[in-house]
């Protein structure tokens, strides 16, 4: 896995199961064996204490406490326990230290280095490599692109179709590159302070130069930056002032804007000028050997029976003539297995393997979500943003 320090997604995963079991067995209230289980998960999370970074080992000792206060009650009033611990610890990609002020720790639904890295992202080799050459470079060695002259960016836009991996790019490159993302999510920012938008959007980018270097991540920005903002002038303020701050980033403010839509044409062209947004990244559907990745990342600490392989799973989700599957379909396809892999063992107490008919009974219940017509059009966007229409 990525640096030093990074925390084992393979074991962050396997938590994640035992967790889930644990839920099932409570439920079920078969104590004795929601014992074993959480004896497995401290000693889980014991490694995941022991290989974190310093600013995270404090996370995971926390959640480890919980568990052993759980431990302590299940050995001793089982039928007292409400609920299992931690759900608001478990790293979704999202834990470390915040250490901006209140005020500007409130602009951002997120605010902290991630902890995934391209390791956990399959394929898009492409985009790994526009975003390095975007975002880690220029925010790294700020000296050298200004004294060769390099232009450095403001703004990135990361378009393409739902559930293929926009969002968790971003995330995956904050914690590939070392450098924190700080989320900004338009719903917040238009009903944070009603009447008062637009001056979030200007504090919101006082508050990136404070806690630059960062990215600043504004998905689905087509809520924020509409082709046409209906009602109210509220919208428009806000993004008149959006406009304005992104023109006013200059290399020396050391972050840069990534943005991520589905609906690029429904975005106000005036985003798209260099200043504002300098370069879009497509995001595509997964091919072949990054669904075979997926799976593999996905399916990964359960034993895979003979008949199945990853090379099959991926060829069991080529795309059909009119569709395709989304990097989030197969993430579906993989929890649905793991699911019902943890159901069977929490009720037979046997750990079964991955087997082809898990693997087709999950696939009955996850179709392909992308239609290629859908994918003409972004392919059609990115090759001129100004000359396809506005979407239905
Ligand atoms: N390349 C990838 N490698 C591994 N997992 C991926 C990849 N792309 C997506 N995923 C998985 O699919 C999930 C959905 O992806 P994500 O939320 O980033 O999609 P999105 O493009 O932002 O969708 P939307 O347009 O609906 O916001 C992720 O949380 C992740 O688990
Ligand atoms: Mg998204």
């Amino acid at each position: 896995m990525g640096g030093p320090g990074r925390i084992a997604l393979s074991s962050i995963k396997e938590f994640k199961t035992l967790r889930q079991l644990l839920r099932v067995q409570l439920q079920a209230q078969k104590y004795a064996e929601a014992i074993v289980t959480t004896k497995k998960i401290l000693t889980i999370l014991k490694g995941l204490e022991l290989s974190a970074p310093q600013e995270v080992k404090d996370v995971w000792r926390k959640t480890a406490e919980s568990y052993r206060t759980l431990l302590e009650k299940l050995e001793k009033t089982p039928k007292q326990i409400a609920a299992i611990p931690g759900q608001e610890e478990t790293p979704d990609g999202s834990i470390g230290a915040v250490d901006l002020p209140k005020d500007c720790a409130e602009m951002f639904s997120s605010a902290s280095k991630s902890t995934l890295g391209f390791n956990d992202l399959a394929g898009l080799e492409q985009v790994k490599e526009d975003l390095k050459d975007s975002i880690e470079l220029p925010l790294k060695y700020p000296d050298k692109w200004q004294k060769l002259g390099v232009k450095s960016i403001s703004g990135l836009l990361l378009y393409g179709p739902p559930g293929c991996g926009k969002t968790y790019v971003a995330k995956c490159a904050s914690g590939q590159f070392n450098i924190r993302l700080l989320v900004a999510d338009p719903s917040v920012v238009m009903s944070k302070y009603v009447g008062e938008s637009e001056k979030v959007v200007a504090k919101l980018f006082k508050c990136a130069r404070k806690a630059a270097p960062a990215i600043v991540f504004v998905d689905e920005v087509d809520k924020l930056i509409p082709l046409e903002s209906k009602g109210s002038e509220v919208p428009q303020r806000v993004e008149a002032q959006f406009l304005q701050e992104m023109s006013g980033i200059k290399p020396e403010s050391n972050f840069i804007v990534v943005m991520a839509t589905n609906e690029p044409w429904n975005l106000n062209p005036a985003i798209i000028r260099p200043g504002r947004i300098d370069r879009w990244v497509y995001v595509p559907e997964p091919d072949r050997e990054t669904r075979q990745r997926i799976f593999e990342l996905n399916l990964s600490g359960l034993t895979i029976s003979g008949e199945v392989s990853y090379y099959k799973l991926a060829a069991m989700t080529e795309p059909t003539d009119t569709r395709c599957y989304a990097a989030s379909d197969i993430t579906a396809i993989c929890e649905d297995i793991r699911l019902h892999i943890a159901k069977d063992w929490a009720e037979t107490d046997i750990l079964s393997p991955v087997t082809m008919q898990r693997v087709k009974d999950a696939m009955k219940k996850v179709r392909p979500s992308i239609s290629k017509q859908q994918i003409s059009r972004y392919i059609k966007w990115g090759k001129d943003p100004k000359a396809t229409g506005r979407s239905v």
